[in-house]
């Protein structure tokens, strides 16, 4: 699951999230990563565009994240959540900073979270372009890796399933 920040002036006449040029370099970087937009979901943290592109303010955030965006993981379930820019890797990683953190995965609550520097800054900083992109190419690596860790945590639970419940061990 990708999170970026909130609908610019295209998702917004959309309805769709990175429609316009952000979206247009995430899918680049998503091809980099040997993904494909219909094997991810896209999302944002906030679901409205604020007036005149203004950061969103904490009390939108804490709307539209009850309202949408808690309940969407809720019902995604993801694995691996990659965040695209401050306000959304600070929903995971409070606290942070993008520039310190970037490309790092970390374990929050039984998920990987994957704090990517968001598009648009690449667009706006073109000195940012290698940092994301190297980022992204990491990618397959990690989510094989969460992928890898899944697994084992699934059989160590199975086995430990498997094993006889001390009493039964006792009648023999
Ligand atoms: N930037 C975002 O964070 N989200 C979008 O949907 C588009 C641009």
């Amino acid at each position: 699951m990708f999170i970026g920040e909130g609908p610019g002036y295209h998702e917004d006449r959309r309805g769709r999230p990175f429609v316009g040029p952000a979206g247009q370099l995430l899918d680049e970087l998503l091809a980099m990563a040997g993904l494909r937009r219909n094997e991810v979901f896209i999302g944002n943290v906030i679901k409205c565009r604020p007036p005149q592109n203004r950061d969103p303010q904490p009390d939108e955030i804490s709307t539209c994240t009850q309202a949408f965006l808690f309940r969407q993981i809720e019902a995604i379930q993801p694995r691996v959540i990659v965040t695209l820019g401050r306000f959304s890797m600070n929903l995971f990683l409070p606290g942070e900073k993008i520039s310190r953190i970037h490309g790092q995965p970390r374990e929050v609550d039984g998920r990987l979270i994957v704090p990517m520097i968001h598009p648009a800054a690449a667009l706006h900083q073109p000195q940012n372009r290698p940092l994301i992109e190297a980022d992204f190419r990491r990618l397959p690596e990690i989510l094989a890796r969460a992928e890898h860790e899944a697994a084992a945590k699934l059989s160590a639970a199975s086995s430990r399933d498997e094993e006889p419940p001390l009493e039964q061990l006792s009648l023999f």
